[in-house]
């Protein structure tokens, strides 16, 4: 081997190497969000105009900044809904600071559960855009969340339209 096919080499191992050890911690820090971790709405809790939960059983945090008047960091685990199709969930820290480790989640619901149609960060949309756009309009106290004041635009629907739609959430079964 010649000094410059060694130099390609060693660049080329060296490289691929970073780009292993760059996934690998981007994947310590991702939850493991599962179809089954999206339930029927009226199993949350519910805050305000939406409902809440956590993946990793944090519900109490969770609560304490969905319900501040202040806004704050919501925790790792953190579950946001508000209509039965859309939710985003926190990660760990350093998941992908963009979208301050929120991931997006466009969903299929029906009496058998939930399917997961779209997930990641700025790249999910639905009819109206990409999700991260308008949340990202969000004053930074509020980490992404919308709510009626918080600096996003404001959606064409009324709070009426918002329940109506919450309460036809075909998850939830007669039990409930
Ligand atoms: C056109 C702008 C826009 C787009 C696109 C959008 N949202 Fe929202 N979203 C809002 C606004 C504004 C609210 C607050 C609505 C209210 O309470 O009246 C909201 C509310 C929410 C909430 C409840 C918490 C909060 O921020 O108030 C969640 C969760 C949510 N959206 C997730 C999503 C997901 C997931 C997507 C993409 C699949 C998405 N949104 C796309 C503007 C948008």
């Amino acid at each position: 081997m010649t000094k410059s096919q060694f130099k390609v080499l060693f660049l080329i191992t060296f490289s691929s190497l970073l780009v292993t050890r760059s996934y690998s911690a981007a994947d310590d820090v991702k939850l493991d969000v599962s179809e089954s971790a999206f339930k029927c709405l009226n199993e949350l809790a519910a805050s305000g105009r939406f409902f809440v939960d956590n993946v990793l059983g944090n519900l109490a945090e969770t609560l304490e900044v969905a319900n501040s008047s202040t806004g704050g960091e919501y925790p790792p685990g953190s579950l946001v809904t508000l209509v039965p199709i859309e939710a985003m969930v926190k990660h760990q820290e350093g998941w992908n600071p963009a979208t301050n480790d929120w991931e997006f989640f466009l969903l299929d619901v029906s009496a058998e559960g939930t399917t997961i149609v779209e997930r990641g960060g700025a790249e999910v949309l639905n009819q109206a855009g990409s999700c991260f756009g308008c949340h990202q309009l969000a004053r930074p106290e509020w980490d992404l969340v919308c709510g009626v004041d918080h600096g996003c635009a404001p959606l064409p629907f009324t709070l009426e339209q918002i329940r109506a739609a919450q309460a036809m959430d075909p998850r939830c079964t007669t039990e409930n």
